[in-house]
């Protein structure tokens, strides 16, 4: 099996509220991932669902209080408190809250939180008002100060019928968030710029031309260099929000910075306005190259045209322009080129643009899931004759994370 949690210990606590049915998505997805899962109901849990259900999905055992004593010889909690790498409690109640606050160890899972040695995640989940109550917001805060790592839930519409705070995050999100945990945070304090997506030329004020970028590759590295605790600035070609799990929990994490633009001279002067602060520019995105010569105001009237002549003219070199304003920056460059001309182009391309590191790949990249890449620099030549762009996304931040020590040392 592949996967991001294989061979990572996870138990996730399971507590009596209506967002329990998020809990057997999200025991679905860590299963996928290789996570090796025990899940422990509470008795409010049991009064929603029936273990058989957790085990079925998780491939694992599933504990209630049935599981606390024993005439067995073991200690059930004990050796459940030195399973996992990671606890998670998911839905966490205001009950459930309230007793770990207190110290209580009256069920198994609570004897479990006061005999692990683990991280714990608390993922609250209750009807607004009962989230906002003083006690409750008391009892998370002292909670974070035992250690645990509170991650606040969403406004919404809740299941109760109420709008306000209190939704569990999604399952991929917290999938997320645990994927997040288990990496490096070698990137804390470095401020990486990364641009993403196609941008667009305008003809008139409705037509423009544009490219096939997608924008995921340059999402995908925004949200491992994100993972890996580094600071992210995103110039975004694309017209939807990209987005990011909450993880400010884990060493106060910044979430990534959104610059929206449009054309290839606004995606210019966002990294220009942010260059002097960076440490790192990564330019995963697609560029248009030409741009028309002359736009025209408002929206040109078919009736008025019977041929229209387009002259295009060079847009800006991002990246080459930046070079010109360069300190210290480590620059890493995309080359979308011909299989057959794939290295040729991409080590002229290097030379020419002043990269550290180019990353290669052939025109059927796009759109596809998986791709050749050639990764060329001054530290060394890597080809992948087969990698998926999320895993690309971490083989590249792997080694600009190492490039960046060495150039420290
Ligand atoms: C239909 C229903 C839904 C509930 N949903 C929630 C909830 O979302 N969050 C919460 O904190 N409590 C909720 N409760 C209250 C808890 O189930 C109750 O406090 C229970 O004692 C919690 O037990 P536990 O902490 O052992 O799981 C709900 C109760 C009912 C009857």
């Amino acid at each position: 099996m592949k996967g991001e949690l294989l061979g990572k210990r996870i138990l996730l606590g399971v507590s009596g509220g209506i967002a329990v049915y998020k809990a057997c998505d999200l025991v679905r997805k860590l299963k996928k991932e290789g996570a090796d899962l025990r899940v422990v109901l509470t008795t409010g849990a049991e009064e929603f669902v029936k273990p058989t259900l957790f085990s079925a999905l998780s491939g694992a055992p599933c504990y209630t209080n049935k599981d606390f004593f024993t005439a067995d010889g073991r200690i059930p909690h004990v050796e459940l408190a030195r399973f996992p790498d990671l606890i998670l409690l998911v839905p966490a109640t205001a009950s459930l809250i309230s007793k770990l606050r207190c110290g209580q160890s009256s069920e198994l899972l609570l004897a479990i939180l006061l005999a692990t040695k683990a991280q714990v995640f608390i993922f609250p989940s209750m009807n607004a008002t009962m989230y906002n109550h003083p006690a409750v917001q008391e009892n998370l805060s002292t909670l974070k100060t035992f250690g645990y790592k509170v991650f606040p839930p969403y406004a919404g519409e809740l299941a109760c019928g109420e709008v306000g705070e209190g939704r569990l995050p999604e399952p991929d999100e917290i999938n997320e968030v645990v994927k997040a945990f288990f990496k490096p945070k070698d990137l804390v304090e470095r401020k990486i710029l990364i641009t993403a997506g196609p941008t667009k030329e305008y003809l008139d004020e409705v037509r423009f031309i544009t490219n096939a970028s997608t924008g995921r590759m340059g999402y995908l590295i925004a949200k491992e260099v994100y993972a890996r605790g580094g600071e992210v600035y995103l110039i975004w070609g694309k017209d939807d929000e990209p987005e990011f799990p909450n993880l400010e929990p884990l060493h106060g994490i910044p979430k990534p910075r959104v610059y929206r633009v449009k054309t290839t001279e606004e995606m210019y002067l966002a990294c220009e306005n942010l260059f002097d602060e960076i440490d790192v520019c990564i330019f995963a995105g697609a560029p248009t190259d030409f741009k028309p010569k002359q736009t025209f105001p408002g929206k040109i009237k078919k009736e008025a045209k019977e041929s229209l002549t387009l002259e295009l003219v060079q847009t800006v070199d991002i990246a080459k322009a930046l070079q010109k304003k360069r300190k210290n920056q480590y620059m890493v460059g995309f080359a979308l080129e011909e299989e057959a001309k794939l290295e040729v182009y991409a080590k002229k391309k290097l030379l020419d643009k002043g990269f550290d590191l180019i990353v290669a790949n052939p025109i059927s990249t796009m759109g596809s899931k998986a791709s050749k890449f050639l990764i060329l620099g001054e530290t060394g030549h890597k080809a992948f004759e087969s990698l998926s762009k999320e895993e690309l996304a971490k083989e590249l931040v792997d080694l600009i994370s190492q490039n960046l020590k060495l150039r420290a040392s």
